[in-house]
């Protein structure tokens, strides 16, 4: 029974030395931070995410739009004059020919990003964020406004309270709130 207790320690101490390297591992750390597995708790979490965990500049635009090479059209109500809708592969991983297949909703992670431009140049970064658990979620989203400086114009914790009414307009509630579709 002795001989089997100190067997049983050895074993312990072994898997909780094995728990610890893997803790400490950097390479284990940064992709597990980002997105689904903890979500985003504050603007400059997502500001993060979408600048330099999942740059938006390499986003796949919206299709179907009609826009030429440069993405931009104009805006049909909020977000004057002109805007550019992007989206992060996970998003893009939920389209079919382009569109949002019936009855589906984007999964979670799923970032679409409308720079919002005065002549070339963004001044303004409207952004959804899909993490249905997520204590600031409307809608199943986060809802922000960013300047292109990182400066908060419109935070995660107002709750989408002045998107989701105008999001849910239309054929918004057939494309998981994303109004876009209508103009394809
Ligand atoms: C008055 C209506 C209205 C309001 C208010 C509004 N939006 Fe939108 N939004 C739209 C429409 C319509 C589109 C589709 C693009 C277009 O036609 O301009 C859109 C597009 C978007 C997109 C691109 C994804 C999509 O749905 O197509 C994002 C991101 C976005 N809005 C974020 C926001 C955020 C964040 C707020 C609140 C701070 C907000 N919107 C408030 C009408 C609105």
């Amino acid at each position: 029974m002795a001989r089997l207790n100190s067997v049983l320690i050895v074993l312990a101490l072994g898997a909780f030395a094995l728990a610890a390297g893997a803790c400490s591992s950097p390479a284990m750390a940064p992709t597990a931070m980002s997105t689904d597995s903890i979500g985003v708790v504050s603007d400059s979490a997502l500001f993060t995410l979408v600048t330099r965990t999942q740059p938006f500049s390499a986003y796949a635009r919206f299709p179907n739009l009609g826009t030429g090479p440069d993405g931009i059209l104009t805006a049909s109500s909020a977000h004057q004059p002109l805007i550019r809708v992007s989206m992060n592969a996970t998003a893009a991983g939920a389209l079919q020919n382009g569109r949002l297949p019936s009855g589906a909703t984007f999964p979670g992670g799923s970032v679409i990003f409308k720079e919002v431009l005065i002549g070339a140049s963004a001044n303004l970064y409207a952004i959804m964020y899909k993490d249905r658990t997520n204590p600031w979620a409307a809608n199943g989203w986060l809802w922000a406004e960013h300047r292109p400086d990182g400066g908060v114009a419109f935070s995660i914790t107002n709750k989408g309270n002045g998107c989701t009414s105008c999001h849910s307009l239309e054929q918004g509630p057939q494309h998981d709130f994303v109004r876009s579709f209508e103009r394809q």
